[in-house]
């Protein structure tokens, strides 16, 4: 009888919180909410991006620079959002901006031609992560439905093993059982997809592509989960379904969005996954019955150059070390001032997962581990909160570093967690 009647004055102390922190938050942002009533009536729900959408309304942000951003209510916040990781780099990188300016002023957007600058780029990109040869993509989304293509067109095969909690982009998001995040779904070629319910369990792994036998055109996977909670895959885990993978004759695809950030080589090639046979030939334009894939911005001078800049002098294979040293070491710093609370940490390196839950588990190899016990009104309010106290972070609990960071910036966030975790010690310390 007690642990019920605790849950419930918990959950109802909670929800005091929250909507107390709601009120302020509407309250501190009127522009935002002027922003979003603007914006509704040319977007659909006033949003181009279905994961930034937060009720009663998102911030609305006006500028970056650095490591900050300011909203257009005029508070600044330190950006612990960093893009979902694609904004590595922060907003303002000196090299960066110097060569988008040289690229407008010397070489000109788009030439509608192939030029120097793509090869140049490629081959930084294959020595640096171990690849024979690259095709480039403008999303993460439109470069795993190309690499499914090519595995489909190389293997002769259709059916795609993936996991659960597993996100490859918004027409190829598994959440289902097993996801944190609430990511969008599956919408193509959905009759090809199999779902292995459960991620890091390699003996179901092994028994549903061994189902899958002929027809396995390629196992798609992350090396840890991203959008799915930043639940990092074990090596044992990932190797061994590669291996059977390849005993189907399928292909296996990692797919390193995110986590090529996490090691100099990419997350793959840090827990010995080596790549597939090369299979790009399936896109030589000189062979006939080959892949199309084309895409007017595939080759962009921007992107060409900038990418090719940042890769050889910024993330450097040293300060990719470092960096993700950094991150390991403010994680563990966050775990130990979370230590008993509802409040627990996942993640590798600069990329961090946050999860409320009843229990506080750190236990967590698959989103099915915390399905059950999740608080979202603790996240909620921990997010309304580190708001207001200057930071900028995913509601769904995701903080993607970014380089360049000041360190007393990320001992402010240990300190803010402290104190959010002091002032609501009676919702966020666990019962056990
Ligand atoms: C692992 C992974 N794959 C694919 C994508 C999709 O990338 P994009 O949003 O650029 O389409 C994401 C985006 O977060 C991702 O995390």
């Amino acid at each position: 009888m007690a642990p019920n009647i605790t849950l419930t004055s918990n959950q109802e102390a909670a929800q005091a919180a929250l909507r107390a922190a709601e009120a302020r938050f509407i309250a501190n942002n009127p522009q935002s909410k002027a922003q979003h009533d603007l914006a509704v009536g040319t977007l659909p729900g006033g949003n181009t991006r279905t994961l930034l959408h937060t009720s009663p309304f998102p911030l609305s942000m006006k500028q970056g620079k650095d490591a900050y951003v300011w909203d257009v209510d005029g508070h600044k916040y330190l950006d612990l959002v960093g893009e979902l990781s694609a904004g590595l780099f922060g907003h303002s990188h000196p090299l960066i901006r110097q060569t988008l300016l040289s690229t407008i002023d010397d070489v000109g957007l788009s030439l509608g031609a192939t030029t120097p600058h793509e090869h140049t780029y490629a081959a930084l990109l294959c020595a640096r992560f171990g690849l024979a040869r690259v095709r480039m993509a403008n999303t993460g989304t439109e470069a795993n439905l190309h690499a499914l293509a090519g595995a489909r067109h190389f293997t002769r095969r259709r059916k795609v093993v993936v996991f659960a909690g597993g996100y490859h982009g918004a027409v190829l998001a598994f959440g289902g059982e097993g996801g944190v995040a609430a990511a969008g779904g599956n919408t193509v070629d959905v009759g090809d997809f199999v779902v292995v319910s459960r991620y890091n369990d390699l003996a179901l792994a092994r028994e549903v592509i061994a189902g899958v036998g002929g027809a396995l055109a390629a196992v798609l996977v992350e090396g840890m989960q991203g959008a799915g909670g930043c639940i990092p895959g074990g090596g044992e885990f990932l190797r061994g379904v590669q291996a059977a993978a390849r005993e189907q004759g399928g292909l296996f695809i990692l797919d390193e969005v995110m986590t090529s950030r996490l090691a100099p080589n990419g997350l793959g090639a840090e827990l010995g996954l080596t790549p597939d046979l090369d299979v790009m030939a399936v896109y030589d334009p000189r062979v006939e019955g080959t892949l199309a894939h084309s895409g007017t911005f595939n080759n962009n001078t921007l992107v060409m150059r900038v990418g090719y800049a940042a890769l050889n002098e910024v993330f450097t294979a040293e300060v990719c070390v470092a960096f993700n040293e950094k991150g390991e070491r403010f994680r563990e710093r966050l775990r130990e001032v979370a230590r008993g609370s509802r409040l627990s940490f996942t993640g590798r390196g600069s990329l961090i997962g946050l999860h409320f839950t009843e229990d506080g588990t750190e236990e967590i190899d698959c989103g099915l581990d915390v399905k059950d016990k999740r608080r979202e009104d603790l996240r909620d309010l921990f997010w309304l909160e580190m708001l207001e106290a200057g930071f900028w972070t995913t509601r769904r609990g995701f903080i993607a570093m970014i380089l360049g960071t000041p360190d007393e910036e990320l001992d402010r966030f240990v300190e803010a967690v402290r104190v959010f975790l002091e002032r609501h010690r009676a919702i966020m310390v666990c019962d056990n």
